[in-house]
């Protein structure tokens, strides 16, 4: 946990709720041990949809669909969504889930590897939730930002790692050591390149909001 156990636990409380459909697949997904968005992104998730009132979502990371329902839930109500996964077990489970959510007509979840499956999309997309393994999100971005509109938004969850992220390579576990590389460089590359704006938030796991920007880097003297 990032910041203060108690503080995550003080705002959650604040937490209003979903439909009871998404708090069903909440809890077993939870019960399963799926990784899903945390309570803390999926709050922020809401009022960032209905601000960006995106039409064309890209989603890399399906897992069982929580976070593809719930952005079809809270999205606006002709909003399509793409999202890709590559594992087999639970591709069926994600489909099972848009069938029952009544929000199958807008989800395609498209199976495979995002390095191989990215490759493929046209776009544009004017949102793009990255949420795989974290150790491709360097790999994945110069296709993610081909498919990303000029004016779209990509949004990166997990970035800080449970805090790994700041601390010296030797002081993470050496299994964890190449993500923790490929993680700096992402998100160094997201702040330093100049086509891009970048702000890292400490909110969940640490997420990374990302616009393409239209205006060169000015020199400051
Ligand atoms: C954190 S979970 C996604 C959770 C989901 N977005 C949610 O909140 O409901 C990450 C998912 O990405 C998938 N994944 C990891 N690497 C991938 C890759 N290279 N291509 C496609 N899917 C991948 C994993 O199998 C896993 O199910």
């Amino acid at each position: 946990m990032i910041i203060d156990e108690r503080m995550v636990t003080y705002i959650n409380s604040l937490d209003t709720g979903h439909t009871p459909f998404l708090e069903n697949l909440e809890r077993t997904a939870k019960q399963d041990r799926v990784p899903i968005i945390r309570r803390e992104m999926q709050s922020f998730l809401k009022v960032f949809l209905k601000m960006k009132q995106p039409k064309r979502i890209l989603e890399v990371g399906t897992a069982v669909g929580f976070s593809a329902v719930f952005m079809a839930q809270y999205g606006e109500p002709d909003a399509e969504i793409t999202t890709i996964e590559n594992y087999e077990k639970r591709i069926p489970i994600a489909r099972e889930n848009f069938e029952k959510s009544g929000f199958a007509d807008r989800i395609t979840l498209i199976p495979g590897d995002a390095a191989e499956v990215l490759k493929t999309l046209d776009g544009p997309y004017d949102f793009i939730f990255m949420d795989a393994a974290k150790g491709q999100y360097i790999h994945f971005l110069p296709e993610v930002l081909r498919v990303l509109d000029k004016n779209g938004v990509l949004i990166t969850d997990n970035v800080l790692q449970d805090g790994d992220v700041i601390e010296s390579r030797f002081a993470v576990e050496r299994r964890n050591r190449t993500i923790h590389k490929r993680m700096r460089e992402y998100l160094f590359e997201l702040t330093h390149n100049e086509g891009l704006l970048t702000s890292v938030v400490p909110l969940g796991d640490g997420i990374a909001i990302t616009m393409k920007s239209h205006e060169k880097r000015e020199e400051t003297t």
